[in-house]
């Protein structure tokens, strides 16, 4: 019955505060054009709703949400839960109604193709799709060197797995990197060098030095909005990061996951400096959209190709073809860009708060990373605090936030980072959530003093 979705709908939004007491519901019209249901549907559920006393209306002018006590409890943001550990897009903007239409036009359209055994490189009009979205973003390419992919974790996976045309073994990363890659490294035991990333990005004359010294197979790299620590390099860092892999026959892996969500179009991503096949491109659908479709794409140079696609075919032999199919009517139909347009606003105005918070919060001895959109960031403590301890500390404050010391190569490991995600934070707890980290940095430094005096008294 459809009009108990509206009506579970509209709940879900007066619970989580998105309706507050006074707001104005969309037009029985606009309502029933969203649900794709009739009017009488929505005029049931609106009539449902005020028989619970959740809404109320107005002759001649629509309905409105009642000033609700149990739900304004429940709104107070004293204790909510504050999440700045969940790492996927913000649930409150994924796009799940347009993309339903686009599964469905998608059956409609192709039919059975929907449903059978398809190509391992991907649906060859999702990939011509995809090249015109590239295209936008600095990458010129053809739907020949485009593979669609189970997730870009799906291609760094195989990277990390396949010999190259250089006939190199081993794999330079940034340290720290994100989870996953790591993984792929420790199951694959290929041998690794990391490089470490600070707010000012990595040493070059240090990458020169690891990629003279010969068996440098790829470096990995992720060039905005890098996870965990949120830096975006410079354009003038990325072509001379590119100059060096040229000048050193080494490939790059640009894992340009979230490069959607850069405000500055000048920001070129490094395959712009060289698009013949030095630098392997990778993007991922999940960050700015939506994780559970595991649909990302990685451009491959011909000497790759092959090999490539072998593999990818060895593992799943292609990625589900409904949400390819779904993916390019999305993308064709513009649903995409309006979709990107609203969540580089969001995610900016996110990162402007949390940098507001951190430097009106952390104590100076704090060091935090300065990402002007993106997810991510870092905080590091000052030693001899450890992430461990105040994680457990803030739990009891009902606040969330990750240790970062699974994203370290053995050999750079450290126990002081912290990494924080705002995809999941409402903006108007994103201060709180960090004056609450601040007390708990402030609560632990005086314990650890306190100890270290009466040790020397
Ligand atoms: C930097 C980075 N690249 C790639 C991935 C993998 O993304 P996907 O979901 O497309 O496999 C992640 C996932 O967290 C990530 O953080």
């Amino acid at each position: 019955m459809k009009y108990v979705h509206i009506v579970d709908e509209i709940i879900r939004q007066i619970e989580e505060g998105l309706l507050k007491p006074g707001h104005k519901l969309p037009s029985i019209r606009a309502l029933s054009k969203e649900f794709a249901c009739s009017k009488n549907t929505v005029i049931r559920a609106y009539q449902e709703l005020e028989s619970k006393h959740l809404i109320y209306s107005v002759p001649k002018s629509g309905y409105y949400v009642v000033d609700n006590h149990r739900f304004r409890l429940s709104h107070s943001t004293e204790n909510k839960k504050i999440d700045f550990l969940s790492a996927g897009p913000d649930r409150h903007v994924m796009p799940f109604r347009d993309f339903q239409h686009c599964i469905n036009q998608a059956i409609e359209t192709y039919k059975h193709e929907m449903f059978v055994y398809s190509e391992p490189q991907g649906l060859y009009s999702l990939r011509e799709q995809l090249v015109q979205y590239l295209r936008n973003n600095q990458v010129f390419t053809t739907p020949e060197r485009i593979c669609v992919v189970s997730g870009s974790q799906q291609a760094l996976n195989l990277f990390v797995s396949l010999p190259f045309p250089n006939g190199k073994h081993k794999i330079c990363v940034e340290q720290p990197t994100h989870a996953s890659f790591i993984e792929s490294i420790q199951v694959h035991q290929t041998a690794s060098i990391g490089i470490e990333i600070t707010g000012k990005g990595i040493d070059l004359k240090r990458l020169e030095e690891i990629f003279k010294r010969g068996d440098v197979k790829f470096f990995y790299t992720v060039s905005r909005f890098h996870n965990p620590t949120g830096y975006s390099y410079t354009n003038t860092q990325k072509r001379k990061i590119v100059e060096l892999a040229q000048k050193y026959d080494v490939y790059i892996i640009e894992d340009d996951y979230m490069g959607d969500l850069d405000l500055n179009l000048k920001h070129d991503p490094m395959f712009a400096y060289d698009p013949s096949g030095r630098v392997i491109y990778t993007k991922s659908f999940s960050k700015v959209m939506l994780p559970g479709l595991r649909l990302g794409l990685a451009v491959i140079p011909d000497a790759i190709r092959e090999r490539f696609l072998q593999a990818k075919f060895a593992q799943d032999l292609h990625s589900p073809v409904l949400t390819q199919g779904a993916l390019e009517i999305y993308l064709k139909s513009g649903m995409f860009d309006a979709h990107i347009h609203k969540m580089r606003l969001m995610y900016s105005k996110k990162a402007a708060l949390l940098q507001q918070a951190y430097r009106d919060h952390l104590p100076s001895i704090v060091s935090f990373s300065k990402s002007l959109s993106g997810f991510y960031s870092t905080i590091a403590l000052p030693e001899p605090l450890k992430a461990k301890q105040l994680i457990q500390l803030l739990e009891q404050e009902n606040v969330y936030i990750d240790d970062a010391s699974k994203m370290f190569l053995p050999e750079f490991a450290k126990d002081n980072v912290l990494r924080l995600s705002i995809s999941q934070v409402e903006e108007e707890l994103i201060d709180r959530g960090i004056q609450k980290i601040a007390n708990g940095i402030n609560k632990l430094m005086l314990k650890k003093r306190q100890i270290y005096s009466f040790r020397w008294t």
